[in-house]
């Protein structure tokens, strides 16, 4: 049994320690967070001790690998203690809002060769894992062009938008990474374009955008292009499109269930979207642990890196750069 700790009892961390808690190969032993009002049900729920320090539920014999949940400061101080003490570590994105920190970090986890798995959790949703798994058999041939739709339902709360780095650094990040995945080579180039259309007051205190739209170019001419909103009225919006030389493959919004209604008034009316990523990325967070759990019991690589993590941070700091200046970056 792989015996986790899970640091961080809010939104993700209660979703990471139900995933634990599902895994067969796999023990929550204890739920961390500074506030015991927090950490105690999660981890009652489960059976697990709740902690109201980190560090100390890192550094406990009976804890094998951790998982960072945590506000996005916090990552690499946690990350760096689990390294030094040989444990395995599933972090959150981004790994930190500074390049320089997590680049540091990154080089710091590949000289230890600790292993880190990056929370890319898109890369485990089970339809766009199918595309990368059709573009791997060769069905559309060579990938040309990848369009990444990706809308929240509404904007977060100020107290969100003040720490999260921003819009490319806290939202586009993931789908930054879906496009290098996608692409299966490096960006070289990034142009990215910002407006504030759903609450420029906000924004502008915050020198932040809600409506943004990234264009990637690779070595070779390959590209992607990638459009976020933080408020579309109609739900959470997720479809992917990749062109490729003998086919195009798309994944459209997911719904609870594929029933239409037509009646005098509407034709072919469906269900809203789901809610918000909690449920669109229900079965993508389970598949994340249950991976980073078979990585660790079988000795073998972690699907995503903190590598991935650097890389993805770099083009959102290049789309920070572009639409600040109104120019195309190199990476
Ligand atoms: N992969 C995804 O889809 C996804 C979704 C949401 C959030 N995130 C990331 O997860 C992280 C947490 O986000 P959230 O939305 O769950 O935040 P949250 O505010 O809901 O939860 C964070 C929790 O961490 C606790 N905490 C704060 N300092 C701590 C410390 N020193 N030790 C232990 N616990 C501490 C807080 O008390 C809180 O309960 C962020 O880095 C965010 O970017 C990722």
């Amino acid at each position: 049994m792989v015996r986790i700790a899970v640091l961080g009892a809010g939104r993700i961390g209660k979703i990471h320690a139900a995933s634990v808690a599902a895994n067969p190969k796999a023990t929550l032993v204890a739920v961390a967070d500074p506030f015991a009002d927090a950490a105690q049900p999660v981890a009652d729920g489960y059976g697990a001790e709740a902690m109201t320090d980190a560090m100390a539920a890192i550094e406990r014999s009976d804890i094998d690998a951790i998982v960072i949940g945590t506000p996005t400061d916090t990552h690499v101080g946690f990350m760096m203690k689990a390294i030094e003490l040989g444990k395995a570590v599933l972090c959150e994105k981004p790994i930190d809002l500074d390049i320089a920190k997590s680049e540091a970090a990154a080089v710091a986890v590949e000289r230890a060769g600790g292993k880190v798995m990056l929370a890319f959790n898109r890369r485990f949703d089970s339809t766009f894992a199918e595309m990368r798994r059709a573009i791997d058999a060769g069905r559309i041939g060579d990938v040309r062009q990848v369009v990444i739709s990706s809308r929240d339902p509404g904007m977060p709360p100020p107290a969100y938008v003040k720490t999260s780095g921003g819009i490319f650094r806290d939202m586009t990040i993931h789908d930054l990474d879906m496009a290098r995945w996608l692409l299966g080579e490096e960006p070289v180039l990034v142009t990215a374009v910002g407006s504030r259309l759903v609450d420029p007051d906000l924004l502008v205190q915050y020198n932040d955008y809600d409506t943004v739209m990234v264009v990637l170019q690779t070595a070779s001419g390959k590209q992607a292009h990638i459009n976020n909103c933080r408020e579309a009225v109609y739900g959470y919006d997720q479809r992917v499109e990749v062109l490729g030389s003998i086919g195009m493959l798309t994944q459209d919004n997911l719904r609870p269930t594929t029933m239409r209604v037509t009646t005098a008034e509407l034709t072919d009316a469906r269900e809203p979207l789901l809610n918000f990523f909690l449920e669109r990325y229900a079965q993508a967070y389970r598949a994340e642990m249950d991976a980073f759990i078979d990585a660790i019991h079988g000795d073998k690589p972690m699907p995503t890196t903190v590598r991935d993590g650097v890389l993805a941070l770099r083009l959102a700091e290049c789309a920070v750069e572009s639409a600040r200046t109104g120019r195309a970056v190199a990476v």
